[in-house]
């Protein structure tokens, strides 16, 4: 693993050691780069999430014990994971009570000050992608790095397009910011959840757009209606089957993804592109997006490649899996 400068290193440690008033909701230890192959370990405010290939050892459970009475959890859940670390936050299995008190159905958590609300009983995820945090912070704070801001225009709140949006919490960040915010997915379940998220920071949900429906329809239909965005964010899943478009996998579909969300950025405007699809490099991912943007006609005049955020470390044995690109198109 590089070594952070120390800064970066006192940052983490404030945040995994639960001194980091703002935000209760991390990662405590992310495999072999933490030294702890194959064990995962996440704060969820007051419970511990713990993903593992195989049973506890004595070891770890130690481990576990120790991290839950340092950040004084209330409960540890634990998740069985598929082999590959790529596939872990997204593991269908769902999490069961291991030590302490069980969590309610729903349960508030804090990043940044904003609060979001998570979920051990929904399957899929508990609600929100931790890995996403400093994406989220640069929504909110129109930032995405020193001397490149997500909204650049000056007048008028900018409109962003959160595609794939699960519960919502890119479109909160941006709504916080000033954006009116649309967003799109294909379950009504996350977008309620998302609802909820926007009334948890004091938004009013009936000021934005929640469209229940399948990305690359919609893509098309706001194309053709000429809808134009300062931000569109794509983070779909590496694979997605739809009744109305069919299959989407990440692999060799993330060009033709690109080409279309490229037609609604308008002049100026952004594209955020994510993905977590293990089997797709950095490179091969960016060579993809590159090639949909020049084929829809556009130009990438500034852009930024963000890294897994530090509580994310990787090393030669787990490389980094997340992709996430900031791209201002001409
Ligand atoms: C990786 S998650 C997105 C995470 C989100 N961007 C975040 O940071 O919280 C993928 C989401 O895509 C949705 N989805 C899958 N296929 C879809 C499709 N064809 N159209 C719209 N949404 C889809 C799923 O319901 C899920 O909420």
């Amino acid at each position: 693993m590089s070594t952070p400068p120390s800064s970066a290193r006192g940052a983490l440690r404030k945040l995994r050691s639960g001194r980091n008033q703002k935000t209760n909701v991390c990662r405590l230890i992310h495999g072999a780069a933490d030294g702890w192959a194959g064990l995962y370990i996440d704060r969820l405010a007051d419970y511990l999430l713990v993903q593992s290939e195989r049973p506890l050892t004595d070891a770890q459970q130690q481990t576990v014990q120790s991290l839950r009475s340092n950040l004084k959890s209330k409960g540890v859940y634990h998740k069985h994971l598929n082999r590959q670390i790529q596939n872990t936050s997204k593991s269908n299995a769902s999490a069961r009570l291991i030590m302490g008190l069980e969590a309610p159905e729903f349960f508030e958590a804090t990043e940044h000050h904003l609060r979001y609300r998570l979920s051990f009983n929904e399957g899929y995820s508990t609600g929100l992608f931790l890995d996403m945090r400093e994406n989220r912070h640069r929504l909110l704070s129109n930032l995405i790095e020193p001397g490149f801001p997500v909204f650049d225009r000056g007048v008028g709140a900018p409109k962003i397009l959160n595609t794939f949006a699960y519960t919502c919490s890119l479109s909160v960040c941006a709504a916080r910011a000033g954006a009116i915010t649309t967003s799109l997915d294909l379950s009504q379940k996350y977008l309620e959840w998302g609802r909820e998220n926007f009334h948890l920071n004091q938004l009013n949900p009936d000021d934005h757009d929640f469209i229940y429906g399948d990305t690359f329809d919609w893509i098309k239909r706001l194309a053709k209606r000429g809808e134009q965005y300062d931000l569109v964010i794509l983070d779909p899943p590496t694979f997605s089957r739809s009744k109305i478009s069919g299959l989407f996998r990440a692999k060799s579909d993330y060009g033709r993804l690109a080409k279309s969300a490229s037609a609604l950025v308008r002049k100026n405007g952004m594209l955020l592109a994510c993905c977590n699809a293990a089997t797709l490099s950095p490179a091969e991912f960016k060579a993809d997006v590159r090639r949909g943007i020049r084929d829809g006609g556009r130009k990438i005049v500034q852009h930024f490649q963000a890294m897994q955020p530090k509580d994310f470390p990787v090393d030669q044995q787990e490389p980094a899996y997340l992709k996430a690109f900031w791209l201002r198109l001409n």
